[in-house]
């Protein structure tokens, strides 16, 4: 006897419609109409955390192979530029999260203490694939997330810790970027051709006297635009800019200098055709990182205004916290090359244009 066709599927059976509606009782089964706003939108947030871990991994798998084709950098812009999406869309949810008065949180607030979103693995999950490192946290009451997590764990059926702990063992968005970055051609040269790595110190060596010659020339326009009186006060800090492009570029590592004067060398010659990629992927992580301060400054705004300066129910100074959050930088590199651009005309001359897609 033929086997009957599949029954075509139906749309709330397709989205698990019925097990994903039966979750929002809360503790007791009997949520107000407040704390069934909260729970909402809080799984509304996870949901969005697992799309965002998925296509995390999707660009950081494809960054981190040993090569990386041109017509994949797309790829991964692609898969990041939907975690900025989603980011964004983040941000704008916490104001449907706002419409709860202090009062009425109150009114349900100690049922769920000491349960907190500190304990959100999932975004400890993002945090920790981007390159978050645990020692960078700030610890709530001497205890990082981490530890906390594990430690809450033992209450509960779900093994989280474990999650955090597999997570931990991959490869970050920032090493894989970083590893992929030392690879870009500086000066026509890549990794393995002779002499490489002086082409590379020349690149460098040239940069910085650029460097000096445009801290000059701009000491130089403050004095004559200020008075001579202002050259004693503006001197150190031209000066400082300098030791710290230096700092940033000679460094000891080997791959880290080359990535960091990779990282410079894109940024620099950016409307170069076959940067053109590089480029868009280097400034979709920028946005990534922007959007991850944005989510957690626009976090800490609406904690502020439903609870003012209360502890949390994780046990933390709350806002104070949250605020402090806001100093992470998980790709420090892209912001410190911000400091150390030059204007066009300064750079240092492009040699083996063809290279880079020039004719
Ligand atoms: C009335 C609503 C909310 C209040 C009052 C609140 C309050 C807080 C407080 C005070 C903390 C610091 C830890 C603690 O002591 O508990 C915290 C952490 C956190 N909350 Fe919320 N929150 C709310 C809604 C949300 C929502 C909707 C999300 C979305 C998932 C969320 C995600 C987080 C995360 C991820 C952390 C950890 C932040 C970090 O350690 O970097 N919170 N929350």
């Amino acid at each position: 006897m033929p086997t009957p066709p599949p029954s075509p599927p139906v749309y709330w059976d397709y989205l698990s419609l019925p097990g994903l509606l039966a979750q929002q009782d809360g503790l007791d089964g009997n949520p107000s109409p407040d704390e069934l706003h909260f729970i909402i939108v809080h799984q509304a947030f996870e949901l969005w955390f697992k799309l965002v871990l998925s296509q995390l991994r999707l660009a950081r798998n494809h960054l981190a192979a040993e090569r990386l084709p041109e017509e994949q950098v797309p790829f991964v812009v692609h898969h990041l530029g939907r975690v900025n999406v989603i980011l964004r869309h983040c941000v704008d949810q916490f104001a449907v999260m706002e419409t709860l008065p202090p009062q009425d949180f109150l009114a349900f607030r100690d049922k769920l203490t000491p349960a907190s979103g500190f304990q959100s693995f999932q975004l400890r999950e993002v945090e920790i694939l981007l390159g978050l490192k645990t020692e960078d946290r700030v610890a709530l009451g001497g205890v990082k997330p981490e530890a906390h997590i594990q430690s809450v764990g033992a209450a509960s059926k779900f093994d989280a810790f474990a999650r955090l702990q597999a997570t931990q063992a991959e490869v970050t968005l920032r090493d894989a970027l970083n590893a992929w970055l030392a690879r870009t051609p500086i000066q026509g040269s890549s990794v393995g051709d002779p002499g490489d790595a002086d082409v590379v110190n020349g690149f460098i060596a040239d940069y910085l006297a650029q460097v000096k010659a445009h801290g000059d020339q701009t000491l130089a326009g403050l004095v004559r635009a200020l008075g001579e009186s202002e050259r004693a006060r503006m001197e150190p800090r031209i000066r400082q800019g300098l030791d710290e492009t230096q700092k940033f570029l000679v460094v000891d590592d080997p791959v880290l200098r080359r990535a960091r004067a990779g990282l410079l060398f894109i940024e620099s010659y950016r409307e170069l055709p076959l940067l053109a990629w590089p480029r868009l992927l280097i400034d979709t992580v920028v946005e990534l990182e922007e959007q991850m301060l944005l989510f957690r400054n626009r976090h800490a705004r609406m904690v502020e205004r439903v609870i003012g300066r209360r502890i949390g129910t994780g046990g933390s100074s709350g806002v104070e916290y949250l605020d402090k959050t806001t100093a992470y930088r998980t790709f420090p590199e892209l912001w410190t090359v911000r400091s150390a651009l030059l204007p066009r005309a300064m750079l240092p001359a492009l040699q083996h244009r063809e290279k880079y897609g020039v004719s």
